[in-house]
């Protein structure tokens, strides 16, 4: 072959060094409990929720409810993919890789869980009804904005949103009465004890490297999209414009009286202050500065009626 022609096949990015020697042996640990604690959403049985006496409104609500949180699962699914053409050219070894594989598969299952108990209830929603949620779920992640961040300082802010989706939903296995809501929020959950573990092990390896004007730009990127989207009916109704506000709060009072594995809006404000400020003392032993968040700092009440 012509020296030439080879050369316009040399694979663009280059993939080597294609690195197996594990650099990080807590990561690999993860990878160990990821392959031993799988599971699968499909042979979770979700009859209790089909024969269940619901009123139509409730069933409604629950769908929705379930719907939105197969919405944010599989968000986690294109920011897990750019995360691995990342982790693969930066040559990163092996047990990152492989971790962030894991994280797609465990939020792609968690994902399923959820449409599956929304189908379940009253039938999975694969659009938002509603006009607000279909502007805001895809805006809940900017590229852009985590492209700004180094590889590992963008998994640890991610890390923190985890923590906090996790407080959430510890409150929502905590209301579900129903034996199949109960196991999927119990496995989801166990898996994301495993995300932010990895977060975990990645602030006390790589914060230290990390530069003062960096640190503050995590607290800042953090802040920006807790207020920015997940407070936009995601985590909480609080920053949903009126109307919006008092009918996803609404649904989701109902979801949460008939324990169908939701958080009543007027509960939620007090458990993410809770997180955040838990937050707070973690990174902040490592430097990092999450600034004030008004809604969520002075206990600023959702709209109901
Ligand atoms: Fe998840
Ligand atoms: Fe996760």
């Amino acid at each position: 072959m012509r020296p030439s022609l080879l050369e316009e096949l040399t694979p663009v990015p280059n993939p080597y060094p294609i690195v197996s020697t594990l650099a990080y042996q807590d990561i690999w640990g993860l990878c160990e409990q990821a392959r031993a604690l799988a599971w699968d959403p499909a042979r979770i049985d979700y009859s209790d929720l089909e024969r269940a006496d619901l009123p139509a409104e409730v069933r409604e609500a629950g769908a929705e409810w379930w719907s939105l949180r197969a919405w944010m699962e599989h968000g986690a699914i294109p920011y897990g993919a750019e995360r691995l053409l990342d982790a693969i050219f930066s040559h990163q070894p092996f047990e990152v890789k492989q971790h962030v594989v894991n994280f797609i598969a465990e939020e792609l299952r968690h994902h399923e869980a959820s449409f599956r108990v929304a189908g379940a209830i009253g039938g999975y929603q694969p659009s938002p009804r509603s006009d607000y949620f279909r502007s805001v779920i895809p805006r809940f992640h900017d590229e852009r904005e985590e492209k700004q961040m180094s590889f590992f300082a963008g998994l640890a802010v991610n890390t923190l949103f985890e923590q906090l989706s996790g407080e959430l939903l510890q409150a929502r296995y905590e209301n579900a009465r129903f034996e199949s809501i109960r196991t999927a929020c119990r496995l989801i959950l166990r898996d994301e004890a495993r995300h932010i573990q990895f977060g975990r092990i990645i602030m006390r390896r790589f914060f230290a490297e990390i530069s003062a004007d960096d640190k503050a730009m995590l607290g800042q990127k953090f802040a920006k999209k807790l207020r920015g989207s997940l407070l936009n009916g995601v985590y909480a109704v609080v920053n949903l414009p009126p109307d919006e506000q008092r009918r996803a709060a609404r649904a989701r009072a109902l979801a949460a009286e008939h324990g169908l594995g939701a958080t009543h809006p007027e509960e939620e404000m007090a458990i993410i202050r809770r997180a955040l400020n838990e937050i707070r003392e973690d990174v902040g032993a490592h430097g990092v500065e999450i600034p004030p968040i008004a809604e969520v700092d002075e206990e600023r009440a959702p709209l109901l009626s």
